[in-house]
């Protein structure tokens, strides 16, 4: 008999996985399908996605070994603590990383027990609709069964995208997740494009012992981010030896056999050849929609190969949403959670929303970068007038005990209201410091309620109360 279901989740990353929870609170019978595009050590789909398996906790598993090993071998010394022949031991390292993707992905598969969540294996495309319900086929292998769902949810994701003459093998010129399991440091890393991945995945091998050489289309560096804070992070970043090249036209990349020979032309319209061991091609990610055969049910994606949604994430079909990377907006975990449990409410009759304008955004490198709402090229390209104040991280003696004063927190707010519209950091901890400023902002809060509120001393928490004091010209330690 074909399987009923209340909601189906396609695609169990951070989107599906908590819509899927979230449905289920809601009273909701629920199935979540996925297939297996991970080395599973038993065969069963690892869950969480590209979050989990090839992107954010692999990565920032990588971003904290890195971290320690240049912390013994070049900080430690100014704390009095001598260290002599540092080595790392990558295969342990990798080891370490695996350990907690494993942990996660079944910690996953441990709450969909608990949620009673049925777990599709296979890969899901549409089959039409009938009167009973939405039709779905569910393949693995060879074996194809078909589901009936009231609601749909399409949480698919994204892959790499690609780009002309550059072919990933993922053994010599790697996307991201080849790049997560080098087994050596290589001594001459390239990295194409100077985005978020290009940047933690370079310092991360950069921090291991690599050259590393980041070839960039833009002619600007690090655009998304407030000026202040670009400016700021290339100097740093230079200063730590991660040569940054901007306004190239990437040629040709030749597997040698030494590694890959990449052919690039600069801003200045010169031809050069970067010789590397390993190349890495970060370019943006594109949606998975290929196989999900959306005509079936009247859905087509647009020009850039997402699916149009609109603001709750309903998709021109009735019954059918899609949440996450495989709709417009940025390609955060938080923001395709976010987005599922709107979706889950919204089934359950409520009034959810999201709200896209304070959704932070983080940078892991040393020192990180975070920020939420406008930066200060979007309030002056919008006319707005408001009022700046900025507080560095050496002006902070939590900071200064820990070593890691780099960098500065900038708040921007209102002339008039004082409401704050953006909070940009770059400095140690930024990741966690930034959820104070999307909180206010979630709030309106004034700058003013920033500098009136009372914040633990010593911390680094003393620096975003400062930037909000100096936007009043009324910074206590500056
Ligand atoms: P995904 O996580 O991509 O999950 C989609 C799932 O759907 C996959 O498991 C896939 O197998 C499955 N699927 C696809 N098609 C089908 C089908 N037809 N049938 C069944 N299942 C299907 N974001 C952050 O917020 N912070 C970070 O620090 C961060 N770091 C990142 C680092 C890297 C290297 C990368 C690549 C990404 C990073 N991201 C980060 C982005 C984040 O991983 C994504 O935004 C997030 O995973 C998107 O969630 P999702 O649920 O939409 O899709
Ligand atoms: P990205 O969009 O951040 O950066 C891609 C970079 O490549 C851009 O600077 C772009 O100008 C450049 N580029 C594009 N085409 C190029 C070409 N032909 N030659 C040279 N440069 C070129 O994309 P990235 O780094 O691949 O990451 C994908 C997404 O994953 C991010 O947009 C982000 O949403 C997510 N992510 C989030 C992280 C976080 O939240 N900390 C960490 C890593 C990824």
């Amino acid at each position: 008999m074909t399987k009923q279901f209340d909601v189906l989740v396609i695609g169990a990353g951070p989107g599906g996985y908590i819509a899927a929870i979230r449905a289920v609170q809601l009273g909701f019978s629920v199935a979540c399908c996925e297939f297996n595009p991970y080395d599973s050590p038993d065969g069963e789909p690892r869950l969480g996605g590209t979050c989990l398996n090839a992107g954010c906790i692999p990565l920032k598993a990588l971003v904290a070994s890195s971290e320690a090993f240049e912390n013994v071998s070049h900080h430690y010394a100014n704390h009095g603590i001598n260290v002599s022949d540092v080595t790392i031991d990558i295969l342990r390292m990798q080891k370490r990383k695996e350990d907690i993707v494993t942990r996660m992905t079944s910690g996953i598969g441990f709450l969909f027990r608990k949620n009673k969540i049925t777990l599709l294996k296979g890969r899901a495309s549409f089959a039409g609709r009938t009167e009973v319900g939405i039709r779905v086929t569910i393949r693995e292998n060879h074996e194809e069964e078909e589901v009936v769902a009231q609601k749909v949810i399409i949480a698919t994701g994204s892959k790499p995208r690609q780009i002309p003459n550059v072919k990933v093998d993922n053994s010599t010129i790697c996307d991201n997740d080849g790049a997560l399991k080098f087994t050596q440091a290589p001594k001459k890393l390239g990295v194409i494009g100077a985005g978020v991945i290009g940047l933690e995945l370079g310092s991360v091998w950069r921090r291991l012992g690599a050259e590393v050489t980041i070839l960039e289309v833009m002619p600007s560096f690090l655009g998304s981010a407030d000026e202040s804070i670009s400016r700021e992070a290339s100097k740093l970043f230079q200063k730590q030896g991660l040569h940054i090249k901007l306004g190239v036209r990437i040629g040709q990349a030749k597997i040698t056999g030494e590694g890959v020979s990449v052919a690039y032309t600069d801003d200045q319209g010169a031809d050069h050849l970067l010789d590397c061991d390993k190349l890495i091609v970060s370019v943006g990610r594109v949606p998975n929609t290929e196989q999900l055969n959306l005509e079936a049910v009247g859905l087509q994606t647009d020009e850039r190969g997402f699916i149009p949604v609109n603001a709750q994430c309903a998709t021109a079909a009735p019954g059918i949403y899609a949440i996450g990377d495989v709709v417009r907006g940025p390609m955060l975990a938080h923001k395709a959670e976010d987005e599922g449990v709107m979706v889950a409410e919204l089934l359950a009759g409520q009034k959810p929303h999201v709200n896209y304008d304070t959704m932070p955004w983080v940078i892991y490198t040393t020192p990180e970068i975070a920020w939420v709402g406008k930066t200060e090229q979007q309030l002056r390209a919008e006319g707005r007038d408001y009022k700046s104040g900025q507080c560095p991280f050496a002006a902070n003696g939590r900071a200064l005990g820990l070593g890691d004063a780099q960098g500065f927190i900038k708040m921007l707010a209102d002339a008039g209201t004082d409401e704050i519209l953006g909070v940009h950091i770059i400095g140690t901890s930024a990741s966690d410091l930034i959820a104070e400023a999307a909180l206010a902002m979630e709030f309106r809060a004034a700058s003013e309620d920033i500098a009136r509120t009372c914040h633990p001393h010593p911390s680094l928490s003393e620096v975003m109360r400062e930037a909000a004091l100096a936007i009043d010209n009324r910074a206590l330690n500056l």
